[in-house]
C-alpha cells in the first residue's frame, strides 16, 4: 500500500446543484472525473471547516449503476487524504435519510451520498455525488460554491494504491491508516423509527387486517421498508414490492408520482388495499394513496400530518415548534398553523432552508409539493418516515385515508392543487413567459377584473425570502399571483432540469364549501388554469398547447 499524488486537469463543469453534482454516468466515468470532484470536496471542506484528518464520514448510495466503482475511489482517496474512518453501508448502500440519521446519531463530520435521487439509473443514465454536513443536511451554498472553485483550479489529487475493499463483508478493515467500517445500512435507521413511533400500536393495527401495498420502485427504500413493514410490523412479505435495489431501477423512473408509480396506482385502484406508498430512488420522496387509489397531494399530506400530529408519538411528546412549506406548495398547511397558533414559514424551493429553521429549534414538520415531507428527526426529507406518520394517523383515528382527508377539508376548506410542467422548452421561451408574468407586478391596470370565475388579483410579486436565522436574502424564487380568496397561481423555472428550461405552473385554488370537496380536482382547477394560461400567454410564447406532465 502507498499513497500517490496524481497530476490531473481540472474539469470546468463540476458545479454542484442544490442536490449535489448530477451528471450522466458516462461523464463520471471519464478518467479522473470522479477523483477530481472528491478531491475538490475534501479540499473545500478542509478550507471551510478545518482538516478532515482523523475525521469520520458516512458513505453510501441508492444502488444505482456506477455506485461500487465510485465507492472504491472514495475509499482510496479518503485514506490518502488521512481521513480517519469511513462508515459505509453494506454493498455501498444507504438511503439519503439513513445517511442523515447516521451523521446525527454518531456525530460524524459529514457524509458522501451517491445518488441522482428520482432520475433514472443505468449505464447511459444519471449518477450523482452529494456532500452532507455535520447537521446531517445537504451542504449549503458556501460549501458547494467552494467545491466548484476548488474543482476549477485542481492540478492533483491524492489516492492510495490499496486493493479494493470487499463491501459485502460487515466489520472493519484498514486501508492505509484509515478504518473502513462496513455496517448494516438499515439497523440505525430502523432503531430511530422505533424511537419515534409506537411500533406496538402499529403492529396491532397492521395485524387487525389493514392491507398495505408499498412500492419501492427498485430503489434503496426496499431494504428499509422490508425491515420495518415485514420484519418489525408483521405485514406479509408481498406487502412490499420492487424491494431489491437495482442499478437501473428495473428500467423505470424511480419517482413516486401518479405517472411513474403507475403500477401502484393500478393496484390501489382495484380496491384490494387500504394503504399505498411509493418512494423515489434514494428514498427521501414519498407518495401516499388510499383505498381505490385515493390520492393525497403532497401539499395536503404535510397539512394533515400537522393537524393530526398528536397521533405521531414523538411529535405529540415534543409538540410542534413550527411548520413550513416551500412557496409553490399548496397553502393548506398555513391554515393548520393558524389554528394551532404556531410559527409558520414559507421558504423557497429546496430542502436547505428547512434545515436552518430546524437547527434553530423553530421547525418540527415541513413539506414540499414535489413529494417531499420531513421533520426535525433528520435534515433530509424522508419517505419511509412519512409513510409511518400516515399509518400512525390511520391507526390513531381508526379512519381510512379518504375519511381523514374529507374531515380535514371540512375543518379547514380544501386547497385544490395541480402542477403543470412544460419540459424542455427553450431558455428564451422560458424567460419570455416569466417576463410576461413579471409585467403584472405593480401594474394593477393590467389585472383582469372580469374573470368568468370571479377571481380577483390581490397582489403579484417575485418571491423573496429572508432567512430569519441568519438574515440571508434569497430573491427571484418564483412569480406569485395571489387572489383575494387566497387562491394562487405560481410560475417558476425548474432548478433541476438538465436541458433547456422547464416551466412549472402551480395552481392552488382554495374552496370552502362542504358540497365541493369531492369534485374532480381537474374540474375544480379549470378556471384558474385557464386564467394562468391567459395571463402568461404561455401557448403563444412556447408553442405548447399541452404540458409535458401534470401532477
Ligand atoms: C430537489 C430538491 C427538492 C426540490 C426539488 C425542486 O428534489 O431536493 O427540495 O423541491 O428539487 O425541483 P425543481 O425542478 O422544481 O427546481
Ligand atoms: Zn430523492
Amino acid at each position: 500500500m502507498g499513497v500517490q499524488e496524481v497530476p490531473t486537469q481540472a474539469f470546468d463543469d463540476q458545479k454542484p446543484g442544490t442536490s449535489g453534482l448530477r451528471k450522466k454516468v458516462t461523464v463520471f466515468q471519464q478518467p479522473n472525473y470522479t477523483n477530481n470532484f472528491i478531491q475538490a470536496t475534501i479540499d473545500a471542506v478542509t478550507e471551510l471547516e478545518g482538516s478532515l484528518a482523523g475525521a469520520t464520514l458516512a458513505v453510501g448510495g441508492d444502488g444505482r449503476f456506477y455506485l461500487p466503482e465510485a465507492i472504491q475511489i472514495i475509499i482510496k482517496m479518503a485514506a490518502a487524504n488521512k481521513i480517519g474512518r469511513l462508515v459505509i453501508g453494506q454493498n455501498g448502500l444507504f438511503s439519503t435519510p439513513a445517511v442523515s440519521a447516521l451523521i446525527r446519531q454518531r456525530q460524524l463530520r459529514g457524509g458522501i451520498i451517491l445518488t441522482a435521487s428520482h432520475n433514472p439509473g443505468g449505464p447511459t443514465e444519471d449518477f450523482g455525488i452529494k456532500y452532507n454536513i455535520a447537521n446531517g443536511g445537504p451542504a449549503p451554498g458556501s460549501v458547494t460554491d467552494t467545491i466548484f472553485k476548488k474543482s476549477q483550479a485542481l492540478t492533483k489529487y491524492q489516492i492510495s494504491d490499496a486493493a479494493d475493499v470487499d463491501l459485502s463483508v460487515l466489520g472493519e478493515v484498514r486501508v492505509e491508516d484509515m478504518i473502513v467500517e462496513i455496517v448494516d445500512p438499515v439497523d440505525n435507521y430502523a432503531t430511530l423509527m422505533q424511537e419515534l413511533f409506537d411500533f406496538d400500536a402499529l403492529k396491532a393495527y397492521v395485524s387487525s387486517g389493514i392491507k398495505l401495498h408499498i412500492d419501492c420502485l427498485s430503489g434503496i427504500a426496499g431494504p428499509y421498508a422490508k425491515r420495518i413493514y415485514v420484519d418489525l410490523l408483521g405485514a406479509p412479505e408481498d406487502a412490499v414490492v420492487n424491494a431489491s435495489p437495482k442499478p437501473d431501477f428495473g428500467g423505470g423512473h424511480p419517482d413516486p408520482n401518479l405517472v411513474y408509480a403507475h403500477d401502484l396506482v393500478a393496484a390501489m385502484q382495484t380496491g384490494a388495499y387500504d394503504f399505498g406508498a411509493a418512494f423515489d430512488g434514494d428514498a427521501d420522496r414519498n407518495m401516499i394513496l388510499g383505498k381505490n387509489g385515493f390520492f393525497v397531494t403532497p401539499s395536503d399530506s404535510v397539512a394533515v400530518l400537522a393537524a393530526q400530529y398528536e397521533h405521531i408519538p414523538y411529535l405529540k411528546k415534543n409538540g410542534l415548534q413550527g411548520v413550513s412549506r416551500s412557496m409553490p406548495t399548496g397553502a393548506a398547511l398555513d391554515l393548520v398553523a393558524k389554528k394551532l397558533d404556531i410559527e409558520f414559514f414559507e421558504v423557497p424551493t429546496g430542502w436547505k432552508f428547512f434545515g436552518n429553521l430546524m437547527d434553530a429549534g423553530r421547525l418540527s414538520l415541513c413539506g414540499e409539493e414535489s413529494f417531499g415531507t420531513g421533520s426535525n428527526h433528520i435534515r433530509e426529507k424522508d419517505g419511509v418516515w412519512a409513510s409511518l406518520c400516515w399509518l400512525s394517523v390511520m391507526a390513531g383515528t381508526g379512519q381510512s385515508i379518504e375519511q381523514i382527508l374529507l374531515k380535514h377539508w371540512q375543518d379547514f376548506g380544501r386547497n385544490f392543487f395541480t402542477r403543470y410542467d412544460y419540459e424542455n422548452v427553450s431558455s428564451e421561451a422560458g424567460d419570455a413567459v416569466m417576463t410576461k408574468v413579471r409585467s403584472l407586478i405593480g401594474n394593477q391596470a393590467s389585472w383582469p377584473t372580469d374573470a368568468p370565475s370571479g377571481h380577483k388579483i390581490a397582489s403579484v410579486d417575485d418571491f423573496e425570502y429572508t432567512d430569519p436565522t441568519n438574515g440571508e436574502v434569497t430573491s427571484k424564487q418564483g412569480l406569485r399571483i395571489i387572489f383575494t380568496d387566497g387562491s394562487r397561481i405560481i410560475f417558476r423555472l425548474s432548478g433541476t432540469g438538465s436541458s433547456g428550461a422547464t416551466i412549472r405552473m402551480y395552481i392552488d385554488s382554495y374552496i370552502k364549501d362542504d358540497a365541493a370537496y369531492t369534485q374532480d380536482a381537474a374540474v375544480a382547477l379549470k378556471p384558474l388554469v385557464e386564467l394562468a394560461l391567459q395571463l402568461s400567454n404561455l401557448a403563444d410564447l412556447t408553442g405548447r398547447t399541452e404540458p409535458s406532465v401534470i401532477t
